[in-house]
């Protein structure tokens, strides 16, 4: 084929695929059959192989998947995406209108669904999708173009060729879930906890493939420069962006004015919410006119024009059959109920924590009650409370345990505190547990030592302390010998421990299970610090000078790190080969940032102290919550405190919010 020919023929199979994608996926009405389209499709690909000076990162042959990419490119967002406040009932919503009226604004709204899912940012160019972005900090998102480009309602190519930037929520459709929890159901795979998180977990892959097969799905809601298109309310933006091809809710959303009319949306929603297709958490409220919205403003935070109402959590009924208790890595003792299995929000429930004695007393729970069960934060199962009026007299009154379920030893526990704990160090299950959590995911990692092998492993003897796995290959015989560990599995084991050895830092220092120290804590911690001399040589002060750090975890720290058993085990790992430093996450550089050590006080009108203080720490900065000597950076916001006098008397340079503004926006 002539080149020119080729080229015309490549333009109208884009653009007929282009058509067929919109009608398919935005519009639910199809035009042309999958034959149809495969074929075309096929077609192209075929031009594109053979003509790749036509080549293009926005057709529709991209959409299939497969780009890989070694790691998150970070994109700081022109203007911040900001998340809404919540409200969880009218009153709230009255007192929102209340304070729209006051403002002098007699305001019209727009009600909206509000998607559970991750919000994301398209930016187009000259009508071509150039990339997309997660909202990360709200400062800092990532790029995940390439997972975005597979999410069929997406447009590749616009309707206009414009320059754009617009942004809605991707999701999961509940019958996907179903559909990958019953396969990983089959393939004895741990299943994926709700959509909110199967849809963040597909997009956070690298890849693409992997994205295009969870099929993801999106609703756009926001254009961000509303007057770049002379648009004047909300509704027109939306309208605006249906008429580029996005996939835009309009059935949904809804112009109201006054409470009663939002009222009656929520009813409304609140009725079909269980029959709609995909996951919503509740109902988006925006001022409509985009010029209140301009006179309303914001707070460090949110948006003053616009709140979200959450639904109640979701709640049903099912029978405490029993209570069991099980003993955690520090010995604390949790009484854990055990339900009849029911489904809330999408995944079973079996068992759910119940904390402690107190909290099994006071919420007067008896074995063999009927309870309500909910999912609080959507995720962890919650015993609500028993049904009184359904009970039959057959009922068992708790009862809490005096001595170790697991040793036998007797429970202790401390005056003013909830908790019993298990005191002997040497209890089995304090042990197991502790050697569980140094394994798992979010720790060292290690494939294919999950918690029921680890506990094999413990009660075979193979695996007593720590540095025990780092050992295994000496049992690797035995290993193979044992039942369902063949010789593969084996191998691979141990390559996964042996690979555990070259992790960063973050996940040694977490694996430890040192008190009230969580993931995220010790990865603050470790970017601090550098390295685990590091923390081997802190005093008290070190610990409780950083930001986040309250007086309770820089003695749980100081302790651990002081503790001749706990000094003997990380040299007994440093010796294995463990590796005892900080990698970084190709940490990035800035003169006036990297090495520095701050303070904030006051509020910013352009961020809040949460993202402000990460981003300065992703830069090699760090933060703590009071000014010393050490401090040399104060950063002063509106209405600061104590600290601000404290710097300037030691003298400290102070940053205004324009100037760390001015930083931000350069970054
Ligand atoms: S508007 C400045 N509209 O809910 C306005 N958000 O807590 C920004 N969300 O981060 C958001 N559905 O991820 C908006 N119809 C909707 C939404 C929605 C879901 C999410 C979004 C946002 C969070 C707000």
């Amino acid at each position: 084929m002539e080149k020119i020919e080729a080229q015309k023929r490549i333009e109208e199979l884009r653009s007929i695929l282009n058509q067929a994608n919109y009608d398919y996926y935005v519009l639910d009405n199809p035009q042309i059959t999958d034959q149809e389209f495969d074929k075309y499709l096929r077609e192209l690909e075929n031009l594109e192989r053979e003509f790749p000076e036509f080549d293009s990162d926005t057709s529709p042959t991209k959409r299939v998947g497969g780009e890989v990419i070694d790691r998150f490119k970070k994109v700081k967002h022109q203007i911040p995406m900001l998340s809404l406040p919540d409200v969880f009932d009218i009153t709230e919503i009255e007192e929102f209108n209340t304070r729209i009226e006051k403002e002098g604004v007699k305001p019209t709204y727009v009600c909206e669904e509000k998607i559970d899912g991750l919000s994301v940012s398209l930016h187009y160019e000259k009508g071509h999708l150039i990339f997309a972005a997660t909202r990360g900090d709200g400062i800092t998102g990532e790029d995940i173009t390439h997972n975005v480009k597979t999410i069929k309602s997406v447009p590749l190519t616009l309707k206009e060729p414009i320059d754009i930037e617009v942004r809605g929520e991707i999701y999961m459709p509940k019958k996907v879930l179903e559909e990958i929890n019953q396969k990983r159901a089959k393939e004895n795979q741990p299943l994926l906890q709700n959509v909110r998180n199967a849809a963040a977990g597909s997009i956070r892959q690298l890849d693409s493939k992997i994205a295009a097969e969870r099929k993801l799905d999106t609703w756009i809601y926001h254009l961000p420069n509303p007057e770049d298109y002379g648009i004047k309310t909300h509704k027109e933006a939306l309208d605006f962006m249906e008429r580029l091809g996005f996939k835009v809710n309009k059935n949904a959303n809804r112009v109201v004015t006054g409470i009663k009319e939002i009222e009656e949306y929520i009813k409304e929603k609140t009725e079909k919410r269980s029959s709609l297709p995909y996951e919503i958490d509740g109902i988006v409220i925006k001022v409509n006119s985009l010029e209140s919205q301009k006179q309303l403003g914001f707070t460090s935070k949110y948006p003053k024009w616009a709140i979200a109402y959450k639904f109640p959590a979701e709640e049903v009924l099912t029978t405490l059959r029993d209570i069991v208790f099980t003993v955690g890595r520090t010995g604390r003792i949790t009484p854990n109920a055990v339900l009849d299995p029911v489904i809330v929000m999408g995944s079973t429930v079996k068992r759910a924590t119940l904390h402690n004695e107190d909290y099994v007393l006071m919420k007067d729970l008896k074995i063999g009650d009927i309870v309500s069960i909910r999912k609080a934060g959507d995720v962890i199962p919650e015993v609500v409370e028993p049904k009184k009026d359904r009970r039959t007299g057959k009922e068992v009154d708790f009862q809490m345990i005096t001595n170790c379920p697991i040793c036998g030893s007797i429970l202790e526990k401390k005056k003013e505190q909830v908790d019993h704990y298990c005191m002997n160090t040497a209890c089995p299950a304090r042990k197991s547990e502790a050697l569980i959590h140094f394994c798992s995911r979010k720790a060292m990692n290690i494939d294919g030592l999950g918690d029921e092998i680890v506990e094999d492993l413990f009660n075979l003897g193979f695996v007593k302390k720590i540095p025990d796995i780092y050992r295994l290959s000496d049992h690797k015989q035995d290993l193979i010998e044992l039942e369902g560990y063949g010789n593969k599995s084996v191998d691979n084991l141990l390559n996964a421990i042996e690979d555990s050895k070259g992790n960063s830092l973050e996940r040694l220092l977490f694996g430890l299970g040192i008190s009230g120290i969580g993931d995220k804590t010790a990865l603050l911690l470790v970017k601090k610090f550098k390295s685990m001399d590091g923390f081997l040589n802190a005093q008290y002060e070190d610990f409780e000078n950083i930001y986040d750090i309250g007086p309770i975890l820089a003695q749980n720290l100081y302790d651990y790190f002081h503790d001749l058993e706990n000094i003997a085990l990380i040299e007994e790992l440093k010796r294995i080969g463990i590796n005892m430093n900080y990698l970084g996450e190709n940490e990035r550089h800035h003169d006036l940032i990297s090495g520095k050590r701050f303070v904030l006080t006051g509020t910013l009108s352009f961020t809040d102290r949460d993202s402000l203080s990460n981003l300065l720490i992703s830069y090699g900065g760090s933060t703590s919550s009071s000014v010393s000597k050490k401090t040399d950076v104060v950063i002063v916001g509106e209405n600061p405190g104590s600290k601000y006098d404290k710097a300037k008397e030691l003298n400290i340079e102070i940053w205004d919010e324009e100037k760390i503004k001015s930083i931000v926006d350069n970054l």
